[in-house]
């Protein structure tokens, strides 16, 4: 039905609301093409007391990616703004790192040569091809954590991580020994590495190394005063399971430290060791599906592989050649092999959302030139590197369940 005004008074009342709605229609539609580093205000919708809707990168409407589509795209070359010289201030400033603490990976740190190298791993961006995915704020994801903890079990690459989102929200979690920590289960001889608010007593991102995530010897998930069992190399294979109950969410990986051994079988052949990787996982599997609840999340980190003779590799390759098993590359060619058990473990579950992968692989088996140590260590990567973006991952992971 149409109003027909019946006087001059009222047309103008017509034509003044008119003006307005124009006005308003225009300052709601139109938002300028910025790409802004910290999502703006507006840009988070209360969903619920604690939580926020993330920013999206205001570009063409994808859907969000998950982690599969995440790791369909490429490293461009979008270099960090440093001056000549180089100082570790400068790489902190450009990483958005806050973390002076000593760690073998911030190759940066070693100035020289390697403080070059150190900064042509970070003058490359991973982007996506065809999803969107929500920009990270370390702001917003130091107050979820704050919540709703995180821990990070697994070798020393999965030390790499927590110490990258470590240093990422270095300001928001400066505290290494906060007061109130259970997470050794008691025994002091266990060594757990945690990040806290410098207001809590508790941590709110922690890691403890288990190269295995079980007890080889007799596959059994061990608790703080259980023997820790044999092992295959050096490192730690602490309990971790004791810990569970204080972190929503967790992120493991094994992989690395399993090497074909008379353990597995009188032919210390490669099929016995994956069949004893996979009778194995299966446990750990069993075990978290009885021990994990509704409102807690697991993602198993797929295992990205080394790369021999990597000092020859000077920018990313976006077409890696796959080790082999020749000399010098160890057990790199099975790592796919166990990401594969584990997908076809959790194919197995029933709509099950408290079990994930986080597929990392793709963009990292491109990373050739990251390594720690080229021609020494061509299995880790430095820091700042391509481990951030397994972090970047994991914030969108984490928020996207607020997004719309
Ligand atoms: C690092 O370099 C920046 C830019 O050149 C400079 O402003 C700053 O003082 C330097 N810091 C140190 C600790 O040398
Ligand atoms: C070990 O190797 C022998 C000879 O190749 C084969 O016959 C046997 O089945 C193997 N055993 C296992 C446990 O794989």
């Amino acid at each position: 039905m149409v109003v027909v005004p019946k006087d001059k008074k009222s047309l103008r009342y017509i034509y003044i609301a008119t003006v307005f709605g124009c006005f308003v229609l225009w300052i709601t539609v139109y938002t300028p093409a910025l790409r802004p580093s910290l999502p703006l205000e507006d840009d988070y919708m209360t969903s619920s007391e604690e939580e926020y809707i993330p920013a999206l990168e205001p570009k063409v409407i994808k859907s969000l990616c998950t982690p599969k589509t995440f790791n369909q795209g490429q490293w461009i070359y979008d270099p960090i703004e440093i001056e000549s010289p180089l100082n570790q201030t400068q790489f902190a400033k450009a990483a958005g790192y806050h973390c002076m603490k000593k760690f073998a990976h911030r190759c940066f740190r070693k100035g020289g040569n390697e403080a070059l190298r150190a900064k042509k791993i970070m003058d490359y961006r991973w982007q996506p091809d065809a999803c969107s995915f929500l920009e990270m704020n370390v702001e917003q994801l130091a107050d979820h954590f704050l919540q709703h903890p995180i821990l990070f079990v697994g070798d020393s690459i999965t030390q790499l991580q927590f110490e990258s989102l470590g240093c990422l929200l270095g300001n928001q979690f400066p505290n290494r020994h906060p007061p109130k920590s259970t997470l050794n289960g008691g025994n002091s001889k266990i060594k757990v590495n945690e990040l806290a608010a410098s207001d809590r007593d508790t941590s709110s991102i922690a890691y403890i190394r288990s190269d295995y995530l079980i007890r080889l010897d007799d596959y059994k998930m061990i608790s703080p005063f259980e023997e820790a069992g044999s092992q295959l190399g050096n490192g730690e294979n602490y309990p971790w399971v004791h810990a569970l109950d204080k972190f929503d969410y967790i992120v493991i990986n094994t992989g690395p430290h399993w090497h074909p051994n008379l353990q597995w079988g009188p032919n210390q052949s490669e099929e016995e060791l994956l069949a004893a990787f996979k009778h194995a996982m299966s446990v750990v599997l069993d075990f978290l599906k009885g021990k994990v609840k509704s409102h807690q999340k697991v993602w198993i980190r797929s295992t990205p592989y080394g790369h021999a003779t990597c000092s020859q590799f000077k920018e990313p390759q976006a077409n890696p050649l796959a080790p082999t098993g020749k000399t010098g590359e160890y057990e790199w060619h099975l790592f796919k092999a166990f990401d594969d058990i584990w997908e076809d473990l959790l194919s197995g579950l029933v709509k099950d959302e408290r079990f994930n992968m986080l597929d990392i692989s793709t963009l990292s088996n491109q990373r050739g030139d990251a390594h720690s140590k080229p021609d020494a260590d061509c299995l880790h990567t430095c820091i700042p590197g391509p481990v951030d973006t397994w972090n970047k991952l994991l914030y969108h992971e984490i928020m996207k369940k607020f997004s719309i």
